[in-house]
């Protein structure tokens, strides 16, 4: 067994994570912070939003962090070149000084923008935030240090002293990582959920005053949760933006609107009503807009879909079921498409069990692992190229099927590696029979129900299609001669490691 426990970092940044005695010198700072922003009106307000990144669609703070790191590390070996005496030394020095200044002006930089989305975190947060702007602004001043020394002509200081500042540097962009990729700040937090994809009643008209901003729920299936959705009557207008802030999931529907736009109540960014689009930060992100329509007295609203989402709407079904190919009479017409998947799965299944059932050092246990394998990928490799294509306009599941035959095809390698009689390939098998059965059950539960919007025509086209790519995969001699070379590969590399 593989034991378990929290890395060295994690432990480390669980020290920070609850130091509560930083929340006051942090307080304390944003107020301090705060100030001359809250003087400044109106100007002070165009800073910020230009320095959190509302204009850009994104936080410009990581942007800028690539300054200092790649100059810096540009310097460290320019630097070493001229410690060792390379030559063209001085040439190299002299890139590296200029490199080291270049590098601290967009320290300063990345300092400013990165302050401003500081001062809007919260609890642990924005205690790893204060730790991560000391260490950064310590490699700072090793650098603006060395940047003095060079200019005394101390070079091996200044040498020594960006050496420095490059390692404090490292510290500071893993706890700046940490922010970002485990505690979420920065990131996109609102709902994205693509439901509902056709027009549901929400609220009676009646019931919503004009610039009282309220809440209605849409119900998503698949993430089983009630998505909730601002609406907001405002000059005779109906409009529906999604209720969770992107900025940090603040609720929009308790905010209030101000010049056209509604705010947030937890950090004041501030949306237009018509494109989402954030008109103040700190968000830089658009929220999930909803199209509007009033039926009988009753608002409904339906999910305005983002380019490139995966959502399969009522038009899209209605499309695909008219573009149902016109075949030729001659074409023959035999089983529907899922149909030969599902007994293909059975046979799948059914190996396993024999599999299963065999001693473990019957001599027939391999060859009829290498057949499972070796079936295991003809199918596979069927959906992959016929079925999956074809069902993707009427099925979401089709990236995550994807993704699982990957992980098919890694369980497979690993278990083809180990020796049948040994107790890890029992571990394994099962492991591997467990994974196929996830996904056969799945695709016969879902996919292949949502597959006969496709019509039944275009189903029984594409079963035969399926079943003369199973026939030539297993009887071609190419076909059958490249999968074994893989397969026995595969086993021998198990073999020798
Ligand atoms: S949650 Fe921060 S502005 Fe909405
Ligand atoms: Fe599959
Ligand atoms: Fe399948």
């Amino acid at each position: 067994m593989e034991s378990h426990r929290s890395s060295v970092t994690d432990k480390a940044i669980g020290r920070i994570e609850a130091a509560e005695w930083l929340d006051r010198p942090a307080f304390q700072l944003a107020n301090a912070l705060a100030l001359p922003q809250r003087l400044a009106g109106t100007p002070g307000k165009r800073a910020r939003n230009a320095l959190h990144g509302t204009w850009f669609g994104h936080p410009v703070h990581p942007m800028f962090v690539t300054i200092p790191i790649g100059t810096w590390t540009l310097a460290l070996g320019l630097d070493t070149l001229e410690a060792l005496g390379a030559k063209h030394s001085r040439d190299y020095g002299r890139a590296a000084d200029l490199a080291v200044q270049a590098g601290a002006a967009g320290a300063v930089a990345a300092a400013a923008t990165g302050l401003m989305d500081w001062q809007q975190t919260h609890g642990r947060s924005r205690r790893v935030g204060l730790v991560h702007a000391l260490v950064n602004s310590t490699a700072l001043g090793f650098q603006l240090t060395s940047i003095a020394l060079r200019r005394r002509g101390r070079r091996r200081e200044g040498h020594l002293a960006s050496a420095a500042a490059w390692g404090v540097m490292f510290v500071g962009a893993y706890l700046g990582g940490h922010l970002v990729y485990r505690r979420r700040q920065g990131v996109d937090q609102a709902d994205r959920s693509v439901e509902p994809r056709d027009f549901v009643p929400v609220l009676p008209v009646a019931e919503l005053k004009d610039g009282q901003p309220r809440k209605a729920e849409v119900w998503d299936a698949v993430e089983r949760a009630h998505i909730p959705v601002a609406l907001v009557r405002q000059g005779g207008r109906i409009f529906a933006m999604g209720a969770r802030c992107s900025h940090m999931g603040g609720p929009l529907d308790e905010g209030w609107l101000l010049k056209g736009g509604l705010v947030c109540p937890w950090h004041g960014s501030r949306y237009d009503l018509e494109t989402g689009q954030p008109l103040d930060g700190p968000s830089t992100c658009p929220q999930p807009l909803y199209d509007v329509r009033v039926r009988n007295g009753i608002i409904e609203i339906r999910r305005q879909q983002e380019p490139g989402a995966e959502a399969v709407t009522s038009e899209d079904i209605e499309w695909a079921a008219q573009v149902e190919q016109p075949t030729s009479a001659d074409t023959p017409l035999g089983r529907k498409a899922d149909e030969v998947l599902f007994e293909h799965h059975e046979l799948l299944r059914s190996m396993f069990r024999r599999i299963e059932d065999m001693s473990p050092d019957d001599p027939q246990r391999r060859d009829l692992m290498r057949t499972l394998a070796s079936e295991l990928e003809i199918h596979e490799h069927i959906e992959d190229e016929i079925f999956y294509p074809a069902v993707r306009p009427v099925s979401e599941d089709i990236p995550v099927a994807y993704a699982e035959h990957q992980q098919l095809a890694d369980l497979l390698a690993a278990t083809l590696k180990l020796p049948t009689s040994s107790p890890e390939f029992e571990e394994y098998l099962r492991a591997l029979h467990k994974a196929v059965d996830h996904h056969a059950s799945s695709e016969e539960h879902s996919m292949f129900i949502e597959a006969q919007r496709l019509g039944e025509r275009r189903l029984r086209e594409l079963g035969h299609e399926l079943e003369t790519m199973l026939e030539e995969q297993r009887t071609s001699r190419f076909q059958r001669a490249f999968r074994e070379l893989k397969i026995s590969l595969m086993a021998q590399a198990g073999r020798e490691a």
